[in-house]
């Protein structure tokens, strides 16, 4: 890929020593030096998402947010699953994002990441973050996925050593977004 392809990232949780946001961190070290990424990391300045405030127009967060998601070639989620779903937060950003006009979704390459503590890596969240952004005909990245398990035990506190078969995998989903963006460039 010649052209340099501009990647917004949004992690799902608001956890200081969070470690999805330390996955989020890792990302660039996994994807072609064309990747120029940024992160909206001010989800927890978007209100509870009210139709009565829209009318009013977007509060400045969720403007913030919808303008970043408009520029941006390519978006990555990285979050935690909660009660085996989207967490909250997320579904509250996406929702406010998703208002008329210019719904900044449609036709958007997508990535979904999840890790956890647990042996499951928070995959169980995916359908249902997937389904979310498909309904907004954002063009999902379906494999390989990547649902990181036991992820603390990569973690010195700050930052991740991941293994070679998390590194395997995050590399080809970061190809498969990189080959998703070329599909869809205007
Ligand atoms: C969790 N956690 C969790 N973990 C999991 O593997 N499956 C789950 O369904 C849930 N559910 C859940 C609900 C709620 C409300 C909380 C607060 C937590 C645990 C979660 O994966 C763990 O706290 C992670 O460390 C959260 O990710 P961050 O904050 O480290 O990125």
């Amino acid at each position: 890929m010649s052209d340099s392809v501009s990647i917004l990232t949004v992690c799902g949780s608001l956890r200081a020593a969070s470690f999805n946001r330390q996955l989020e961190e890792a990302l660039p070290s996994f994807a072609s030096d064309s990747f120029l990424f940024t992160r909206f990391d001010a989800l927890d300045a978007i209100p509870p998402y009210n139709e009565d405030e829209r009318a009013e127009g977007f509060p400045k967060p969720v403007e913030m947010l919808r303008g970043r998601l408009l520029e941006a070639d390519a978006v990555i989620f990285v979050t935690p699953e909660y009660n085996h779903s989207v967490p909250g937060v997320l579904k509250n950003a996406i929702d406010w994002a998703s208002r008329p006009p210019d719904q900044p979704f449609a036709n958007k390459p997508v990535s979904i990441m999840t890790s956890s503590l647990s042996p499951f890596g928070g995959i169980r969240c995916q359908p249902h973050l997937r389904l979310i952004l498909e309904t907004l005909d954002a063009r999902v990245v379906t494999s390989p996925e990547v649902a990181v398990p036991g992820i603390h035990s990569f973690s010195d506190g700050s930052r991740l050593n991941l293994p070679d078969f998390v590194v395997r995998i995050l590399r080809g989903h970061m190809a498969a977004l990189g080959d998703m963006v070329e599909r869809f460039r205007d």
